[in-house]
């Protein structure tokens, strides 16, 4: 009897802890963010909380009491992680898309009794929609990384590669094999020539030997920045170091260079106090930015450039003669297409083709006029004769360029009669070119008929027959 009672009160405590433990066990399931959704061995539905509800938009009522055999026929689910665990007995994990179109990842745990049958299966549901887009923003970003990427690499190439340089003359052969030899060291050079010589050109061929085409070449043109914004623009600055300045302050051009080139370009025009500035960064291999107290190491290669006369500068005090020998470490110089003829024609027929390929022409050019244009002086240099070019191949009303596309400036040098004229007008037009041009000249029948190696009553006569007396 008393055993009855103590027997009574165990089972009793038992029952009050074991309903303590289903109270518990319900608080978790119901307050649980994940989605939780159980079932028995037989795919039977016993059980799913608020926030699986939440997450799919099934409701309970819906499902409860259901094999999810019927539910997937149903079309509630396109798979069940729940059947998959009964037919494999172990742990599943699956991606789903449920009826609201959000996107599920849900794991289904097998749960064994103690003579190992399966007993139930409790599937986590996880929503990873949020997960999903970030995923695919994330992708996208990197797709489109990989798209800058090729792009500037493509861009590279095409400012640094495809500029062939054009030349014959042995002058020019010179100069690019020196260029190539110092591609590999890190020496200054220091380019000099007449403007429109390719002096950039070269440099781009030095950087492109040198460094490649996958590193900066960062250009600076001396002679075209204000003199009080070329420091921060050459050595950057820090937030806040003057008014206008941006807040987070701004890498230079040094920075920018890093592992590359930068080129300076005009530097003969570079004021004299930053021509201290930068004799002294090349010196120490390092600068501060402008406000800022912090060293900051460089290692660009560093070409220089100029159309003047630095030698002669440095006489004249406006160029620091330190900084002159500093960057005089390699010269190289570039001479004017005058002195250098034999690459006039070659040059003509790269910009005719260049040209051609542009503008989709089929456009020639006739041999007189390219003897023309190798007897002109080209004072602007190759840009010069690539803009003649470009103006007659665009201006010619067909598909050759004759002489009457030559453009005064270069006419008026020389005469050449044209080729489909009579013999006899030619003559005439010879003649009378021959004499006023040399009449112009000197002033004096007398002086033009020495010079023709004729007598001057034959001067006279054809000045009378041409009515060139009147001049
Ligand atoms: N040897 C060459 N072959 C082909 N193109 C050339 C050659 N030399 C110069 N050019 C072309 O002529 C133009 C002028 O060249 P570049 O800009 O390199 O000259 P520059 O000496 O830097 O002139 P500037 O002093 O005026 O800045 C460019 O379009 C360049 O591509
Ligand atoms: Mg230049």
């Amino acid at each position: 009897m008393l055993g009855d009672i103590e027997n009574m009160e165990k089972v009793s405590t038992e029952l009050s802890s074991v309903k303590e433990l289903f109270k518990e066990l319900e608080a978790i399931i119901s307050s649980s963010y994940d989605g939780m959704f159980i079932a028995d061995e037989k795919g039977v539905v016993l059980r799913v909380n608020v926030a699986y509800e939440r997450i799919t938009g099934i409701r309970a009522s819906e499902v409860l009491g259901k094999n999810l055999k019927d539910l997937v026929a149903a079309g509630y689910y396109d798979q069940s992680v729940t059947l998959l665990v009964i037919e494999k007995r172990e742990i599943v994990t699956i991606n789903q898309t449920v009826k609201n179109n959000n996107k599920i990842l849900v794991t289904g745990n097998p749960i064994f009794d103690e003579k190992g049958d399966l007993f139930r299966v409790v599937t986590n549901v996880r929503d990873i929609t949020e997960l999903v887009s970030l995923q695919s923003q994330l992708l996208k970003t990197k797709e489109q990384t990989l798209k800058y990427k090729t792009e500037l690499s493509h861009l590279r190439a095409l400012h640094i590669g495809n500029k062939e340089i054009i030349s014959r003359s042995p002058k020019m052969a010179q100069v690019i094999e020196l260029a190539t030899k110092i591609a590999d060291v890190d020496s200054i050079v220091l380019i000099n020539g007449e403007s429109g010589t390719g002096k950039e050109l070269i440099a781009k061929l030095i950087h492109k030997k040198g460094k490649g085409t996958s590193k900066p070449f960062i250009k600076i043109n001396c002679a075209a920045i204000p003199e009080q914004l070329l420091e921060s623009e050459l050595f950057g600055y820090e937030g806040g170091a003057f008014t206008g300045a941006r807040k987070e302050g701004k890498p230079g051009l040094f920075e920018l260079a890093h592992n590359g080139t930068l080129f300076l370009d005009e530097i003969g025009d570079l004021p004299l106090l930053l021509q201290v500035k930068l004799l002294r960064a090349i010196q120490e291999k390092e600068f501060i930015r402008v406000g800022g107290t912090k060293t900051i190491t460089f290692n660009a290669r560093i070409i220089a450039a100029t159309h003047r006369n630095i030698a002669k500068m440095v006489k004249e005090d406006v160029f620091r003669e330190d900084l002159y020998y500093r960057l005089m470490v390699v010269p190289i110089y570039l001479s004017p297409l005058r002195e250098r003829k034999e690459d006039v024609p070659l040059l003509i027929m790269h910009f005719i083709d260049k040209f051609n390929n542009r503008f989709g022409f089929n456009k020639k050019i006739i041999p007189q006029v390219i003897d023309k244009l190798v007897e002109y002086s080209w004072p602007g240099n190759v840009r010069e004769l690539e803009n003649i070019v470009e103006r007659m191949m665009v201006t010619a009303p067909t598909e050759e360029i004759t002489m009457n596309l030559v453009p005064e400036t270069i006419m008026d040098k020389s005469f050449s009669p044209k080729r489909l004229t009579k013999l006899k007008d030619a003559v005439e037009e010879t003649e009378k070119y021959l004499l006023s041009e040399n009449f112009k000249e000197y002033g004096s029948w007398k002086k033009v008929a020495e010079i023709l190696g004729i007598d001057r009553t034959t001067v006279f006569r054809k000045v009378v027959r041409y009515g060139l007396e009147k001049r």
